[in-house]
């Protein structure tokens, strides 16, 4: 990364097995941007341990997510992927920052109102989320923030907080830009609410080809009888076919349901066959890359050094303004 390219980041948390909406949603994009961007990947380990105490899960669900973005094609010889967890002094600034955000704005963040409200008791790892996200953006000096709208609040908080540290210490830290990509529509799940872990309704990214026929065919349609005709658009088989099938596909499809004749049974088996032909040859390549952990491992070795170098670079600055001496 030492062209004049403008820098994008993005981290994603490891939870669980991703699905087409986190496919679609976020990574899909991410990866997109590094057409155009030096950008910065990485695997949110440490924002995981909110919601996630298995260590043997979280080690194993890290390394999926290095053998996804490999097999989407990232190439990490341009740009960077790693473990936050690899970059410890995330933590040490995260610290810099605590100690210039005020309660008021911490306590504005949704997901802590969220799990307040619902009387949850919340943890301080909850409560200072932001704050290490915050951390994680500011280390690496991203122009751009690539996020779902999700996340937007939190890119804002980032902002506010490097504009305190820079009040009080002078220009150190650069605010970066949330980009929220508006096209990217909320992909809905097999229930048709929105696609997520929480909901159980999710489509895996990489599955066996009998697990996503089964659950393609699992979604849930009305009980029109086979020879009436049916109308595609407006249906969550419709919305998914116009994700995965081409526009001819779609309209071909469309059409034929509106004579009648054939069921929706008939079309998700369609909807089945574009997904899968889609996913086939990345799934393939993820099945083989995550055979070989210890390459994994490599692949995150050579990250990790190419991050510390960029974070060494800001703290080494941030530490001094701050009288480190
Ligand atoms: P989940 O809801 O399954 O727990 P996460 O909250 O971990 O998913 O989401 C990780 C990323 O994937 C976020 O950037 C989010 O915007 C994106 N994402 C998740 N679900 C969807 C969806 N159904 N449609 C579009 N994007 C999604
Ligand atoms: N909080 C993000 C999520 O839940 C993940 C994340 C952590 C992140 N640190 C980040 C995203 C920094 C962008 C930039 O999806």
């Amino acid at each position: 990364m030492t062209t004049s390219k403008k820098r994008a980041l993005t981290g994603l948390r490891a939870t669980g097995n991703l699905h087409l909406g986190n496919y679609l949603g976020a990574l899909r994009p991410a990866l997109e941007l590094s057409k155009t961007y030096d950008c910065l990947y990485f695997i949110a380990d440490m924002h995981s341990l909110t919601s996630n105490r298995d260590p043997a899960a979280l080690a194993s669900q890290t390394l999926d997510q290095v053998a996804t973005w490999l097999a989407l094609g990232l190439d990490v010889e341009k740009h960077i992927l790693f473990r936050q967890s690899d970059v410890t002094t995330v933590t040490e600034l995260m610290w810099y920052l605590s100690c210039v955000t005020g309660l008021g704005l911490l306590e504005k963040a949704h997901a802590y109102k969220d799990a307040a409200a619902q009387g949850n008791e919340v943890s301080h790892g909850v409560f200072a989320y932001p704050v290490l996200m915050a951390a994680d953006i500011l280390l690496y000096e991203p122009d751009l923030v690539p996020v779902g709208k999700d996340q937007k609040q939190h890119v804002e908080m980032a902002r506010d907080m490097a504009g305190s540290l820079n009040a009080i210490y002078g220009d150190l830290l650069k605010l970066p830009q949330p980009i929220i990509n508006e096209q990217v529509m909320i992909i809905p799940g097999l229930d048709g609410r929105k696609m997520s872990k929480s909901y159980n309704n999710e489509i895996p990214l990489f599955c066996e080809e009998a697990i996503l026929r089964k659950k393609v065919m699992s979604i849930k349609t009305d009980s029109t009888p086979l020879e009436e005709p049916k109308i595609l658009k407006g249906t969550l088989v419709g919305d998914l076919y116009a994700l995965f099938g081409t526009g001819q596909q779609y309209e071909d499809l469309s059409s034929r349901l509106q004579s009648g004749g054939l069921g929706w049974g008939h079309a998700k088996e369609e909807l089945f066959v574009v997904i899968n032909e889609h996913l086939r040859e990345t799934r393939a390549r993820y099945m083989e890359v995550r055979r070989d952990e210890e390459a994994l491992k490599a692949t995150l070795r050579m990250g990790a050094e190419k991050a510390r170098t960029i974070a060494n670079a800001t703290l080494h600055r941030v530490r001094y303004a701050l009288g480190f001496r």
